[in-house]
């Protein structure tokens, strides 16, 4: 694999960074996950948006435009020949003297790294995963706010330390649900969609938005809001979702057992795909008239 850090190539083994980057000594960047389907990138827009939302947040100056990030990351698609693959775009604050100040340090460093995607088995899918609840709660908004996706992943990495469930479920600290560790969660309950709102302190995740939407879009109740473990444990049904997995159905939280994947869970699930079989269509199109006109 090559490994695109600061504008420059490198082979997986000198792909590098210095122990004074601050992203190693302070966890203080910020990335992004994405997947590419048949060699696009899907949600890029969202993606960089998101990016620059959580670079803003900690006061890092992302100085690429969309038009660069976007170049280095099909780039690297290109010199590794991926179409559908995992790609991590990360941007630290960089390089500098030790010390918290940030004003020590003036040039972020960018690194991309990308690997064929491999899909979970079908399984997953059809028959759905186990979940726990985890004892760890998910960081106060007034900490470090769960809405900048951060390299401080340690409060989730602890959530999830020596498990063998998919996902841990962690609640805030007034004892609402929050976000699993990698993936928003959804319920339903007597047909109603819900999940936990941006307020519950989570992260905005893509996946979580495309399902809102599509939702709505085909009259599904749906609510933002304040979700008791209680309310989890009486659903009806249960998912996961984000950029890796998509729409992932839960069997098993705990001792509650799901008849899964349930009929909305499937209706997403469906839905889910034929978005991104339209958008990728959409894509081709615009790709056609590209060379079109380069042609004339
Ligand atoms: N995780 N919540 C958390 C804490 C996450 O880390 C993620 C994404 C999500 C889902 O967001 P999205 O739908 O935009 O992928 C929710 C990615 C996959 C990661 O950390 O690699």
């Amino acid at each position: 694999m090559k490994i695109f850090i600061n504008n420059r190539f490198y082979t997986e083994d000198r792909a590098k960074v210095s122990v004074f980057d601050r992203g190693l000594l302070y966890g203080d960047g910020v990335y992004e996950t994405m997947r590419s389907y048949n060699g696009r990138i899907f949600m890029l827009g969202e993606h960089l948006r998101r990016l620059r939302k959580s670079a803003e947040l900690i006061d890092l100056k992302i100085i690429w435009s969309d038009k660069n990030l976007t170049d280095f990351l099909y780039r690297t698609l290109r010199a590794n020949k991926l179409k559908s693959a995992y790609i991590r775009l990360t941007v630290t604050r960089g390089i500098g003297p030790i010390g918290l100040d940030i004003k020590l340090c003036k040039n972020p460093t960018l690194m991309i790294i990308t690997k064929k995607f491999i899909p979970y088995p079908d399984n997953y899918y059809t028959k759905g995963v186990k979940i726990c609840m985890s004892e760890i709660r998910r960081n106060h908004p007034l900490c470090i706010d769960p809405q900048i996706k951060s390299l401080n992943f340690l409060n989730n990495i602890i959530a999830r330390l020596h498990g063998k469930y998919f996902e841990y479920i962690m609640l805030n600290l007034n004892g609402y649900v929050t976000e699993g560790t990698v993936s928003n969660i959804f319920l339903v309950k007597d047909s109603v969609l819900l999940t936990p709102s941006i307020e519950s302190g989570i992260l905005p995740g893509i996946t979580r938005e495309i399902v809102i939407s599509l939702a709505r879009k085909n009259n599904i109740k749906t609510l933002e809001t304040l979700i008791k473990p209680e309310q989890l444990c009486s659903a009806d049904e249960c998912f996961l979702t984000n950029t890796s997995i998509e729409i992932l159905p839960v069997k098993k939280i705990d001792t509650r057992q799901f008849s899964s994947p349930g009929k909305i869970t499937q209706f997403v699930q469906s839905e889910f795909k034929n978005l991104v079989r339209r958008k990728l269509d959409k894509d081709k199109v615009i790709l056609y008239n590209m060379t079109k006109d380069s042609s004339t």
